[in-house]
């Protein structure tokens, strides 16, 4: 029996792991003080009304024998593929209800989408990143190479010909940065993945942070995308289904084997999304559920403002908020990354992520999320003007 060595090559432990570790370490031996986590991107918003109302009546289906539901399609109910197709029609991108997966989240499925992928391919990380694609790349034996994010390029960076990769990963609005590539930009990453014969991963999980209407939500929106790109995306950050579970990948059919092959993968691996849960989801999608919805991505932005005003009061550098939940920033007085991280738990007890977590570009930066109540965000930017301004 031999192991999977490639593990070997991992960090210990996983980014939001080693954070939560560390926090509650420090909870157990400083228990009354009020820890503010503003770190892992977890919502805090309950779930909107009229998800409420579609789990609540799917809840009673399976209790009824006329309407009780055993095992699902694996690739996730018409219903809910419906309206996902219905949501990219908003944006004229037209997909067959064969090109939708519905999944448990866009974590797993970046994950797993490698299995579809030869183990020789390289592969192509911006850096700072979200850590998943690295770590399951690693996780398989694959060689990683870099592009290199940083304030030169605005934390968006653009092909480059002298380097060939198979397999690419686009993460926008980006977490950690927030940065957000507009049309142009990403029509250079397809021009490059289709001259190339690679793919992209476009990693979409925070399209409904997006502000600015003439920005792309969906890489589809871009001309010859769907002759090499495979976009996830996730009800995780849009509707607060962080534990609810529930996201889809589009693997369109333009792109050949790649779409049986998904198919045959979930099929065989994956049993598919409860049925409670994808009526949910589907009603996410309903014109009631959206305004709700908009409404608990109103609050986070607010958030997000409320923490942008302070750190400008404090004259420390930062980016995002703006068409993220994440806000990225320089850390003061030169510190690391992980130095900041346990400056501010133990001075203030406010809890952030550390840029360097997200690459070796990540270092000296750190990151705070939105998704906090608007009463500890606030509570949080009292505490940090108290020592910074
Ligand atoms: C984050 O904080 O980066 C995200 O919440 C992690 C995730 O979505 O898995």
């Amino acid at each position: 029996m031999n192991i999977n060595e490639n593990y070997k090559n991992l960090e210990e432990s996983y980014l939001f792991s080693t954070v939560a570790k560390k926090v509650n370490e420090f909870v157990q031996k400083n228990p009354d003080k009020k820890v503010i986590r503003l770190g892992i991107g977890d919502v805090t918003r309950p779930l909107c009304k009229a998800v409420i109302e579609a789990l609540h009546k799917a809840v009673d289906e399976m209790g009824v024998q006329a309407t009780f539901r055993g095992y699902g399609p694996e690739q996730g109910y018409d219903f809910l593929r419906k309206a996902v197709s219905e949501y990219y029609m908003k944006r004229n991108v037209t997909l067959e209800l064969d090109e939708i997966f519905i999944s448990d989240g866009a974590k797993s499925d970046i994950g797993n989408i490698l299995d579809i992928f030869s183990k020789d391919n390289t592969v192509l990380v911006p850096d700072p990143v979200y850590p998943v694609y690295v770590d399951t790349n690693v996780m398989a034996g694959r060689k990683v190479m870099f592009a290199d994010a940083n304030g030169g390029n605005s934390f968006l960076p653009l092909p480059d010909e002298s380097v060939k990769a198979d397999i690419i990963y686009i993460c926008s609005p980006n977490n950690p940065t927030g940065a957000v590539y507009n049309k142009e930009q990403l029509k250079k990453w397809v021009d490059y993945a289709l001259k190339n014969e690679a793919v992209i991963l476009f990693d979409a999980a925070y399209e409904c942070f997006v502000s600015d209407d003439s920005l792309p939500r969906s890489i589809y929106e871009i001309e010859g995308a769907k002759n090499c790109a495979i976009e996830f995306c996730s009800l995780s950050k849009t509707a607060g289904f962080t534990g609810t579970r529930c996201g889809y990948t589009i693997v369109p059919k333009a792109l050949g084997k790649l779409n049986k092959f998904w198919l045959r993968r979930q099929t065989t691996k994956f049993n598919g999304v409860p049925y409670i849960i994808q009526r949910g989801a589907e009603a996410v999608f309903s014109e009631k559920g959206q305004l709700e919805i908009k409404e608990n991505i109103n609050y986070y932005k607010e958030n997000a403002k409320i923490i942008s005003e302070t750190l400008d009061k404090c004259g420390i550098w930062h980016v995002g908020g703006k068409h993220s939940p994440y806000i990225w920033l320089k850390c003061p007085n030169n510190m690391s990354s992980w130095e900041f991280f346990d400056f501010l738990l133990e001075k203030i007890q406010v809890v952030g992520t550390p840029g360097a977590g997200f690459g070796k570009n990540g270092e000296g930066y750190f990151r705070l999320t939105s998704f906090g109540s608007k009463e500890n965000t606030i509570e949080a930017m009292e505490r940090f003007e108290k020592i910074f301004s």
